[in-house]
């Protein structure tokens, strides 16, 4: 009986141990794309984060101070800074954390003219090139970014760091993509502001025309603006909601413009049919904006200003929390102002006595958590 045993050749090992290296290569290889993948992932989903933060932005200060604080510590970089084109087309505009001097203008000009991307690695090594101000600062290596919005380049953006670095492709890319969502938030912020500033001139000559029929008015509508605003920032509301009080505040009473002179004049006890036509005005005020796209956030809260948290409001008689949170505000704000000013009918009242006053009416007239929100605000002495 022979053994019948064979062993595998020389040739065979070298094929077998050959083919696991080349398996072991192609795993590791598959291993690091598997990596990078996830890595890009990862800093793309935090890029899509970061974009949608930076789109809330409703200023252009604001929209400029969240790209620079949200790149600076996505990157670890030092610092990040904004040069953006002014009103008369010069890149003069610079938006950072501490007011930093300019960047150098060749540097700054070449993005912005060429619209692409440029690197220093080292500034140690990059010579005249580099102004002194940047090594004073610490900066060893920086990127200097176009911001492009609507096709045009508004600025540029510039991340640096305090230590040498190279940037790979890939980090040039994820910063460009970067870059391309930040123009759009600022461009959005910038649009926004010039839109808002044109609204609220709007509504300034409104108010006066409102306030020209009624000289005891005057300025009414600025306290009341100022009352509310404070308490939706006390209320810790969102900024839109913030800037709906500011709006809906100087133009709660425009309504008054449409009621007659001779009743908002009136120094003696007023008619029934007069107080018909003065409680037409929160209606009255939603006709004349209403045509207004943008200031139609405001209706609820001018149509129900005059509503009271027992329902014993006017002109729907809504109760507690159906009346929107802004009139229920705007209330507390406007009664305060009325009591404390000087009216054709009566004198004013003192601040003690209106205070007084509120806190008889909370959970009547008013939303106890507004009025314990304004209270708190003058005890603080936010408001006087
Ligand atoms: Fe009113």
């Amino acid at each position: 009986m022979g053994n019948s045993l064979t062993y595998p050749t020389h040739k065979f090992f070298k094929r077998l141990f050959s083919s696991i290296a080349d398996r072991a290569a192609s795993i590791i290889e598959s291993a690091r794309l598997a990596w990078e993948t996830r890595e890009d992932l990862a800093q793309t989903t935090r890029l899509y984060e970061l974009s949608t933060e930076i789109i809330s932005a409703l200023t252009l200060e604001e929209a400029a101070g969240l790209v620079i604080e949200k790149v600076v510590e996505a990157a670890g970089a030092h610092s990040a800074v904004i040069k953006l084109l002014d009103k008369d087309g010069n890149l003069e505009l610079a938006l950072g954390p501490r007011e930093p001097p300019p960047e150098p203008s060749g540097i700054t000009m070449t993005v912005f003219r060429t619209g692409r991307p440029l690197t220093i690695s080292n500034v140690e090594k990059a010579g005249r090139w580099v102004p002194p101000h940047l090594r004073e600062q610490g900066i060893k290596s920086l990127i200097g970014l176009p911001l492009k919005a609507g096709g045009r380049t508004i600025g540029v953006l510039f991340v640096r760091y305090d230590r040498p670095h190279r940037f790979s492709d890939r980090e040039i890319k994820l910063f460009s993509i970067y870059a391309n969502q930040a123009a759009m938030a600022i461009e959005r912020a910038r649009l926004y502001e010039e839109a808002r500033e044109a609204l609220l001139s709007t509504i300034a000559a409104l108010v006066q025309a409102a306030e020209a029929k009624d000289h005891y008015t005057r300025g009414h509508s600025e306290r009341v603006t100022l009352y509310a605003m404070a308490i939706a920032e006390e209320l810790k509301l969102p900024a839109e909601e913030i800037e709906a009080l500011r709006q809906a505040g100087l133009l709660h009473d425009i309504g008054k413009i449409a009621v007659s002179d001779q009743i908002l004049r009136k120094p003696n006890e007023l008619s029934p049919e007069d107080w018909k036509a003065i409680r037409s005005h929160p209606q009255r005020g939603v006709e004349i904006i209403r045509p207004v796209p943008a200031l139609r956030p405001l209706i609820p809260i001018i149509l129900y200003h005059h509503e009271r948290y027992n329902g014993k409001g006017y002109p729907k008689g809504l109760k507690g929390e159906e009346i929107p949170l802004g009139a229920r505000i705007l209330a507390v704000a406007d009664a305060y102002e009325a009591m404390t000013a000087n009216r054709p009918y009566r004198p004013a009242m003192s601040k003690e006595e209106a205070i007084e006053q509120l806190k008889k009416e909370a959970g009547k007239q008013f939303d106890p958590k507004v009025v314990a929100a304004f209270l708190r605000l003058l005890r603080k002495g936010l408001i006087q």
